[in-house]
């Protein structure tokens, strides 16, 4: 991996890793504000400025922090949220309601009522029941809300199936059949509550090749024809999802967003043009590709087990639960000894984390500089459901997270303490 170093250490976004590491300790998420505002940049410049009625939004489960939606909110982009959790954040964080668009195969009556009352821009159906759902938490409001159906356009996705969903056989989407997709559609054209802008999928994560993006968009567009057909009803928006792969280690070859926007964006101008189709706002919401090689985590090497002839161990001072990433998908991440950034590889070990758990491996058989007690470890790309997928597991302590520009670091989520741990904890009258 291509990395800054100055004096032995490790540069990011102009700021030195182990001052970082000194000053706010250990694990520590560091985020440089520069590169998730580059890709933003790549996003408006190749997608954004270059089609008309084209919107990006950010899918805040990548990175949901309230400083992050005030870099996303300042470059004009729009907002996906799947829960309470991140709709809060949202609202917290001043995000304007008409720039959000909520997703979730089983959002509840009461996100369902906050995002009405917040006036979220969209709600993408995800399940038969919603729409009366909606609809009557709209009659109640008095209001009248955007809706998209998620479907499932059963394409084939090259990626862990753990983060593929858009095939079939899958809790996500509605399935485009004749006896369930169609007779919703009609349902939400009739209902007055609710107004049925088009359909939003979303096929997998993690993608380097565009086709499958390009099979569900044909299959997206055959559907507006469908509808135009059938019911005589004009389709306003699609909605393309994420998913767009980034670079974990050298192994991975990313694309720019451009391999992906651009031949969708033909498609979609193609058929308009072909089927005399006014052109529908066009929406994507990447999120590991905004965030994640804007992110790295430090941690401290602690113990060090060396098993002659086998393998060596060192560990850190985290691990799975500040990124379950390799133990959940099997995910490859490589790193650098952040104070020992220009050395030359001298010996092989395996990076493992402290919890207790055998598939607590942060990294397998990784060349680095002779690893010492004390040496600081930093792991690349881990900006995008890192933090996000974080746990308590072993109650180990949610890190700190840095935000860094140009040289300036600044603390964007606190350290978690031991107290607020436990701080809802109970114990109950009969024990005490
Ligand atoms: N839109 C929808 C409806 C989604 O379900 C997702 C991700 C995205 C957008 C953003 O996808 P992205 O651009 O980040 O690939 N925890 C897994 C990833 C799960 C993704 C779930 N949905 C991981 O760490 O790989």
């Amino acid at each position: 991996m291509e990395f800054e170093a100055k004096n032995g250490h490790l540069m990011w976004d102009g700021c030195d890793t182990v001052t970082l590491a000194e000053k706010f300790g250990t694990p520590l998420y560091v985020f440089s504000q520069t590169m998730i505002e580059e890709k933003c940049q790549e996003l408006k410049r190749d997608f954004v400025d270059k089609y008309k009625n084209v919107r990006v939004a950010f899918a805040s489960k990548a990175f949901s922090t309230l400083a992050m939606l005030k870099i996303i909110q300042k470059q004009g982009f729009s907002l996906d949220v799947v829960s309470d959790g991140e709709l809060y954040t949202a609202i917290k964080a001043a995000f304007s309601g008409e720039h959000i668009e909520m997703n979730g195969n089983n959002k509840s009556l009461e996100e369902l009522e906050m995002a009405l009352d917040y006036g979220v821009g969209r709600i993408i159906v995800d399940s038969l029941q919603e729409v009366d759902l909606i609809a009557g938490i709209a009659k109640e409001k008095q209001k009248v809300v955007d809706i998209l159906f998620r479907i499932t356009p059963e394409v084939n996705v090259q990626t862990h199936s753990f983060i593929s969903t858009g095939q079939k056989d899958s809790k996500f989407g509605i399935p485009i059949d004749e006896s369930i997709l169609f007779p919703q559609i009609q349902h939400a054209i009739e209902r007055p509550e609710v107004n049925f802008l088009g359909f939003h999928f979303h096929v997998g994560s993690q993608l380097f090749d565009n086709q499958s993006h390009l099979a569900a968009v044909e299959i997206a567009l055959d559907l507006v024809k469908m509808v135009r057909e059938r019911f005589d009803y004009t389709i306003k928006e699609l909605n393309f999802g994420g998913g767009f792969g980034v670079r974990y280690t050298e192994a991975d070859q990313p694309k720019p967003f451009s391999y992906f926007t651009d031949p969708m964006m033909e498609k979609v101008l193609a058929f308009c043009q072909k089927e005399h189709f006014p052109q529908p706002a066009v929406v994507i919401e990447p999120g590991r590709s905004i965030v994640a090689e804007a992110g790295i985590s430090l941690h401290r090497i602690g113990a060090i087990k060396e098993l002659p002839g086998l393998r060596k161990y060192v560990s850190i001072d985290g691990g799975m639960t500040d990124n379950i990433r390799p133990g959940l998908y099997e995910a490859k991440y490589t790193g650098v000894l952040a104070n020992k950034a220009e050395s030359a590889p001298a010996e092989k070990v395996t990076v493992s984390g402290k919890a207790c758990e055998s598939t607590d491996i942060l990294v397998k058989d990784i060349e680095l500089p002779t690893v010492e007690t004390g040496d600081l470890f930093a792991t690349f790309s881990t900006g995008a459901y890192g933090y996000s997928m974080a746990s308590n597991y072993n109650k180990l302590a949610i890190p700190e997270v840095v935000l860094t520009k140009e040289g300036q670091a600044e603390i964007i989520v606190k350290r978690q303490t031991l107290d607020q741990i436990i701080q809802n904890e109970v114990v109950p009258g009969f024990l005490k």
